[in-house]
């Protein structure tokens, strides 16, 4: 456990790395951490490839996996879950697409938060639906979801769907139980179903409850939640994550609309997911000590910093950072010119911010802060 080294990971062709290679800019942007898997999955792993047959594996065979998430819901979320609610798949990405084509039919509206990432903005247009855009507004130093805006979208007769993020990427807000009661109620009363990608949500850095969307009594048989180790235990390259589904109509309709395009999970996938719920809970907690360091030793700079701001966020290792204060055309190439490499805010419907990824070693934040400030 030693979340302040700085991996060379040039060997491993890490996108985050090979965006800025032969640069001096320090990639701070793709969501994934600095940090060295903890030893159980490694040794998972290892015990996995040293099988040495690499066939198909039908992953609702893997019990055990499927235990792991159940127990992993009920201890991280009090939330009783059944094996057979859960459906694995590659991806959240192609999970929150197939959601929409589960639950749409052609010209409906899917509502949408905006900032939000890339992935999830295009998800209506990829699947010929048009998006209905729900800001995020800020009260009293946090971001949140405009519920009046919610509202209005949710009312059109042709909304069909909401995907939501929550923690909320690229803000880091977690919902509270007062705002996942009013999504569940606007849901209701207008007849839209959720889809909740919910792959941030092991990353709480403050005394806040994540609430999985599927697990509140209003919205259990309408909605489809999303999560994967993935983030959490920095294995998102072994494309393995899984829907939560109670209502068995949804889910039915959920693996219709996947049968043929989307492709099983991978064996390493499926090895790693069980060892990380089972056997990783002191790395998880040291991870989230170390974030929490770094979270607010980033936030702190960033906001000495004339013309930057940003709000703590309450989960992630993302940092949101208000740029306009700059009044420079090209917020992304403003933060290159100074030798750090964000995401870039317009990607996420915001061209005036960026957003840094903060998981990884404090000295690379040290030295962006000081790249930043020169
Ligand atoms: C909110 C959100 N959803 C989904 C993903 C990607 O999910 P996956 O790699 O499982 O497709 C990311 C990655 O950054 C993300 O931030």
């Amino acid at each position: 456990m030693n979340f302040s080294s700085k991996p060379d990971r040039s060997s491993s062709k890490a996108y985050k790395w090979e965006k800025y290679k032969g640069t001096d800019i320090l990639p701070m942007w793709i969501a994934d951490t600095e940090f060295r898997c903890a030893s159980p999955i490694l040794e998972a792993l290892h015990a996995r490839v040293d099988d040495g047959l690499f066939g198909y594996t039908l992953p609702a065979h893997h019990s055990e996996a499927l235990d792991a998430i159940v127990d992993w819901c009920k201890r991280q979320y009090s939330w009783s879950i059944q094996a057979d609610w859960i459906v694995w798949t590659p991806g959240v990405v192609p999970a929150f697409n197939v959601a929409i084509k589960a639950n749409c039919n052609p010209g409906d509206t899917v509502i949408v938060q905006s900032p939000n990432y890339p992935p999830l903005l295009a998800a209506p247009a990829i699947n010929g639906m048009q998006r209905a855009t729900v800001d995020t507004i800020e009260i009293n130093g946090r971001w949140t979801l405009d519920f009046e805006a919610l509202e209005l979208a949710a009312a059109d007769p042709k909304a069909s769907l909401f995907i939501m993020c929550n923690p909320m990427n690229p803000v880091g807000s977690v919902l509270t139980q007062a705002e996942l009661d009013r999504v569940a109620d606007i849901c209701k009363r207008h007849n839209v179903r959720l889809c909740s990608d919910e792959i941030h949500c092991d990353l709480i850095l403050d005394d806040v409850k994540h609430l999985p969307a599927s697990a509140h009594a209003e919205l259990e048989e309408n909605s489809i939640t999303l999560m994967a180790a993935s983030k959490t235990f920095n294995v998102a390259g072994l494309g393995t994550s899984f829907a939560i589904i109670p209502n068995s109509k949804l889910r039915a309709s959920f693996n219709k609309a996947s049968r043929g395009i989307v492709p099983w999970v991978t064996v390493t996938g499926l090895e790693a997911t069980n060892a990380a719920f089972r056997h990783c809970d002191d790395w998880h907690q040291a991870e989230l000590a170390y974030l929490k360091d770094n979270r607010d030793y980033l936030v702190a700079e960033i906001n000495k910093i004339e013309g930057l701001k940003a709000n703590r966020p309450e989960a992630t290792f993302l940092l949101w950072v208000d740029a306009s204060g700059l009044h420079v055309d090209d917020t992304q190439k403003w933060a290159e010119s100074k030798g750090i490499g964000p995401s870039p805010g317009r990607d996420f419907g915001a061209k005036s911010f960026f957003r840094i990824n903060f998981g990884c070693s404090r000295e690379y934040l040290v030295e962006a802060i000081n790249k930043l400030k020169s």
